[in-house]
């Protein structure tokens, strides 16, 4: 009888537990990397086909004035897991710096002091994965062995690419490079053999031991190959120091990790987006109905350069291989939803779509054709820091029946803001509450969640708008006016809204490249002039007014908030360390 008893009181705790457990809904972020906002469907593009994307915002809530915190990858995606601006933690370049992390084996890297959505959902009990590309920075120990990356950042499971794709993760690169034009090269082959003759000659003279010729013969040739490895494979004497060669990149930067483990290398492009699609769909199936709830972080490798689209799909889009992009990820988009849809987790599910930032205008690929993105009639792209099209980017939130669906909001609105946003959605304590042994933080996002579910209007609002590590530019959204103030602006060619062409263009934020307007900052009311085109004369009241306020706000930002230096400025830090490689041994191909 007493047995009985217990059983039944264990039961009841087991499902009075596993009630409270299903009460936190599971979260699903798709990320998708430099997509412009004039590239989707129901953004207003008509040629382009975006079904998938175009439904989730159908079936929630359509964010029109959705900002980055910055307009390249590894800040914006720093800012969008912390909630905080990335010059706050040195995740963002200056002048003579990467803009970004660059190398798999770099030691700059989010610091593990700041808190991402997935340290604070994994406190809350959830079962958290980073599917597809990172780009916040690995941190390995030697050999490539205990990294700071996502694993010590909260996400339980990682099966991705750990910085980006880039152009050079395409064809075959030559690793023996022997130059005969270059001084470099012709320098190197000469002492070389220089040295040979010299060995040979003190043999026949000093009557040396053939054992010591072969010594001295091997140790020089070494020198000789290192000297020849580090002159070619990196690029030190051009003015960009942290490049290496496209065989380097290939090699060291393409990877593709499960966990801790290299598992291909180079990585393989082809079926790339469906192969990190299958993973999240397979994770989705696997948790679906679990202990507890899971946070699904999906950043795809699309829609970035080199814009390798699979057989099957290549070649059907209207806008070349930059629209076949478009159109395989909005595929894959499609498969994650049905995978929730499947397991009937379309209402315990939140999900957030968005793009890290604005499409890259200036990029041009070998054959001289555009690939980058669209951002409609906003100015400007990826790259160029406060720029209107660098920073509006589109953003879904769905939850059904919870979130309104086919609703727009227009109000300014944040990446910064989906980590409290999340947590308060999903009706968790926000982080110092979560974890509370944490030192104190600002977070520079707020809870948008009764703005996206109840059309409740936010107070009055400012952003600041980094390019890299300078303040261009600030927005104040008071009273149903959006204020944008620049402090500084690209020096863009008469009648051009971009820095030039070509893959490796980009505009820096710094000196002689930007005007420096704090004397006179220009104003725009963006939500009468939402393209910029007529600025707002500095001989008004208002003008006056909202200047003074911004300019006093921006004072006293600077005298609160110390960045520090770039986490790129040392170039220790910043460069390929092959001691710090993760590699793989017995790497085969994916079928
Ligand atoms: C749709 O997107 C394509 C690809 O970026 C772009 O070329 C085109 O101008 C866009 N169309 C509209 C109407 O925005
Ligand atoms: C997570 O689980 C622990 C242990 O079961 C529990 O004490 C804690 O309240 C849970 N946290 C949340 C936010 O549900």
């Amino acid at each position: 009888m007493l047995n009985r008893f217990f059983i039944l009181v264990i039961v009841l705790i087991a499902l009075v537990s596993g009630d409270k457990k299903s009460q936190h809904p599971n979260v699903v972020v798709l990320l998708a990397d430099d997509l412009g906002i004039g590239d989707l469907g129901c953004y207003g593009n008509n040629t382009i086909n975006t079904p998938n994307i175009d439904k989730l915002a159908s079936e929630g809530v359509r964010l029109t004035h959705h900002l980055s915190a910055a307009s390249l990858c590894t800040p914006s995606r720093a800012a969008l897991l912390t909630g905080r601006y990335p010059a706050r933690y040195g995740l963002v370049g200056e002048d003579g710096t990467p803009p970004v992390i660059v190398h798999v084996s770099s030691r700059a890297s989010l610091p593990l002091t700041e808190i991402t959505l997935g340290r604070a959902l994994e406190a809350a009990n959830y079962t958290t994965a980073i599917v597809g590309k990172w780009h916040l920075g690995m941190n390995c120990a030697l050999l490539g062995r205990d990294c700071d990356g996502p694993k010590k950042h909260g996400f339980q499971h990682f099966y991705g690419i750990p910085t980006t794709l880039v152009e050079e993760f395409r064809g075959n690169h030559r690793f023996w490079i022997i130059d005969f034009n270059q001084p470099l090269h012709q320098a190197l082959i000469g002492s070389w053999l220089i040295s040979v003759v010299t060995l040979l000659y003190f043999r026949q003279k000093m009557e040396f031991q053939c054992m010591t010729i072969l010594f001295f013969g091997i140790c020089l040739s070494f020198f000789f190959l290192i000297s020849w490895f580090v002159s070619t494979h990196y690029r030190f004497h051009t003015l960009k120091w942290w490049k290496v060669s496209p065989w380097l990149d290939q090699f060291m930067n393409g990877l593709l990790m499960y966990d801790n483990q290299v598992i291909e290398q180079p990585l393989q492009l082809d079926g790339l987006m469906q192969n990190l699609v299958s993973f999240s769909v397979k994770f989705i199936a696997d948790h679906a109905h679990g202990d507890g709830p899971f946070f699904l972080y999906h950043s795809f490798g699309h829609v970035h350069t080199p814009m390798f689209t699979h057989p099957s799909m290549a070649g059907k889009s209207r806008h070349g291989r930059y629209g076949d992009n478009v159109e395989e990820m909005d595929a894959g988009i499609g498969a994650i939803m049905a995978a929730l849809t499947e397991h009937n987790l379309d209402e315990t599910t939140i999900v957030y779509f968005l793009s890290d930032h604005g499409g890259h205008l200036e990029c041009v690929d070998n054959e001289g054709h555009r690939v980058g993105g669209h951002n409609g009639l906003f100015k400007g792209g990826k790259g160029q820091g406060a720029s209107e099209g660098a920073i509006r980017v589109p953003g879904i939130y769905r939850w059904k029946g919870h979130i309104p669906s086919s609703v727009s909001i227009h109000e300014p609105t944040s990446l910064l803001d989906m980590l409290p946003t999340i947590l308060d959605l999903a009706n968790l304590p926000q982080i110092h509450d979560l974890l509370p042994n944490l030192p104190a933080r600002e977070i520079d996002g707020v809870s948008i969640a009764s703005l996206l579910m109840r059309g409740e209007p936010q107070t009055a609002r400012v952003f600041i708008h980094h390019c890299q590590r300078s303040i261009h530019a600030v927005r104040w959204a008071k009273d149903g006016h959006v204020y944008k103030m620049y402090i500084k602006k690209h020096k863009f060619p008469e009648g051009s809204h971009q820095c030039g062409w070509g893959i490796m263009n980009l505009c820096s934020c710094f000196d002689e490249s930007v005007t420096d307007l704090t004397d006179k900052p220009l104003l725009f009311d963006l939500s009468s002039d939402p393209y910029e085109d007529d600025p707002i004369s500095s001989a008004t009241e208002e003008y006056k007014e909202v200047v003074t306020y911004l300019l006093d706000y921006l004072d006293r930002w600077q005298e609160r908030v110390h960045y520090p230096p770039s986490q790129f400025r040392k170039k220790s830090d910043a460069i390929l360390s092959l001691w710090t490689q993760p590699f793989c041994l017995d790497c085969t191909k994916r079928n």
